[in-house]
């Protein structure tokens, strides 16, 4: 009781407050300590390149969240690409996509071929294009062509939008080349000679379907424009079974645009209308969508926006700064109409400030498009790897080797009856075992130009700032 009452007296007394003060001013300088060490922790760069913030404040390559919550992230003004794999059901979409879409601070193209991209993510320059829908949104082919002041400009638009149309393959025999590059021909003739009497790129491909190839060639002449003229003069006096088969190269290139549910899609657009553009990818976070079920159908389609894209992209002006994504989830059902040439995209990304990510289950799925030795020559240009799983032992293995290893010091003893016998060796041994990486369950392995990172998976339906509602509107 007396210690209570001499500690009340001196609590209140002159002495009591300045040694109050003085506790104050300790606990205060302690927190700062605190604040300052967890500030300096969290910034100097044991993983360099790589940010955190509080969930949901993310924004860039969101990759996933730490041992703390926080989202680990990547962002736009850094100079990165991503790949992500994992086999189905592991997360890709709702785990990597989604959030990184979410507070992506840019523009871009995002193919949403199961429709469970675009409904969860909230964007005020959100642009989404339902391909097969009456009610989308057009997608003018032509704009690219429409934008060239002069003719000569017009024509080599056109020759373009049919090399998009009509790509060569790296590997093809001579003879399927010689009906390709014929092929072509025909098209960018009918394409110069029918662009210019105003008919629509749907109205184009339908004339080349529904005539025979004198017909055409009679049709196009009777235009009279003198550059569509020059490409079938070659023709003239060539062997008929020759200008047949290119002919029928063409029309099956342009097969597609005829189907009667692209009809109200492929368009210019009415006045005061919003259409999807080469160059939307610019103003706009851009949804196209072809459902999954059709994609084989209509890949053709899908391939088109790419092309144009991609050529926007490869020409973009230097002074637009706003960062552009290509998410391409599903990246190997999105090569089924003819892969992507993401190469030139790739390198120039610096300049062009145009980021792409690609979501796929596995390395061997991207081989049987690419082959092993273009996937990895494309692989090197992905700054960033994330894996979610893998089941196969190419993609196990591939991802063990690009952690590395580590030198493991061996002891052992062995004895006889004369003496004991101790020996130390080093060893060399994977950081990851390949056979750990198909069994991460709700972790992920983020590859990185500083080193690797096991982070937890952020999916967007468990993450209370980033659950959307699924709605459809
Ligand atoms: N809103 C939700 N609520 C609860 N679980 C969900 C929700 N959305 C997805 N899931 C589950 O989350 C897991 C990951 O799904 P996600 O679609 O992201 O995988 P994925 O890797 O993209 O697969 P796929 O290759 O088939 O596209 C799945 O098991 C899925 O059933
Ligand atoms: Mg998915």
């Amino acid at each position: 009781m007396d210690m209570l009452e001499r500690l009340f007296q001196l609590l209140f007394s002159e002495q009591g407050e300045k040694l109050g003060v003085t506790l104050a001013k300790g606990i205060l300088f302690a927190a700062l300590l605190i604040f300052l060490f967890d500030f300096i922790r969290s910034h100097t760069k044991k993983t360099p390149g790589l940010h955190a913030a509080p969930k949901g404040k993310g924004h860039g390559l969101v990759a996933g969240l730490d041992k703390r919550g926080r989202e680990i992230f990547v962002p736009e003004t850094s100079d990165w690409h991503a790949a992500v794999f994992a086999a189905t059901g592991d997360g890709k979409t709702s785990a990597v996509a989604v959030p990184t879409l979410q507070t992506w601070q840019g523009t871009g193209l995002v193919p949403d071929i199961s429709g469970d991209i675009e409904s969860r993510v909230r964007n005020p320059h959100k642009l989404v294009v339902r391909i097969l829908e009456d009610d989308s949104v057009p997608y003018n082919i032509f704009a690219p062509v429409d934008a060239c002041g002069t003719i000569g400009e017009k024509n080599e638009a056109l020759e373009q939008l049919a090399l998009q149309r009509m790509p060569e393959p790296p590997i093809m025999d001579d003879n399927a080349r010689y009906f390709l590059q014929e092929g072509r021909k025909i098209l960018l003739a009918a394409l110069i000679a029918f662009y210019h009497q105003g008919m629509e790129y749907v109205e184009i491909c339908k004339t080349i379907k529904y005539s025979s190839w004198r017909e055409l060639f009679r049709r196009i002449d009777a235009t009279g424009n003198v550059e569509a003229k020059a490409l079938i003069n070659a023709f003239e006096g060539g062997n008929e079974r020759n200008i047949a088969g290119a002919f029928e190269t063409c029309v099956a290139a342009v097969d597609v645009f005829t189907r009667e549910r692209l009809q109200k899609t492929i368009r210019r657009p009415k006045p005061g209308e919003t259409a999807f553009t080469a160059d939307s990818v610019e103003d706009h976070l851009c949804f196209v969508q072809i459902p999954d079920a059709e994609l084989e159908r209509y890949a053709p389609v899908m391939q088109m926006v790419f092309a144009q894209t991609l050529h926007y992209i490869s020409a973009r002006p230097a002074e637009k700064k706003t960062p552009l994504l290509l998410l391409i989830d599903e990246f190997v059902s999105m090569c089924k109409g003819g892969k992507f040439d993401l190469a030139p995209t790739l390198r120039k990304s610096r300049k062009k400030r145009c980021h792409v990510m690609i979501l796929t289950q596995s390395v061997n799925d991207i081989d049987m498009y690419y082959g092993e030795s273009e996937r990895k020559s494309m692989m090197n240009n992905f700054t960033h790897t994330i894996i979610m799983s893998a089941h196969d032992p190419q993609t196990q293995r591939w991802v063990s080797d690009m952690i590395g290893e580590q030198i493991i010091n061996r002891r052992s003893v062995s004895t006889n009856y004369r003496q004991v016998t101790r020996t130390r060796s080093e060893q060399k041994e994977s950081i990851i075992n390949p056979a750990d990486i198909g069994r991460m369950r709700n972790d992920l392995m983020l590859l990185y130009p500083g080193g690797y990172l096991k982070l937890k998976r952020n999916y967007v339906f468990k993450n209370p700032k980033r659950k959307i509602a699924l709605k459809k509107d």
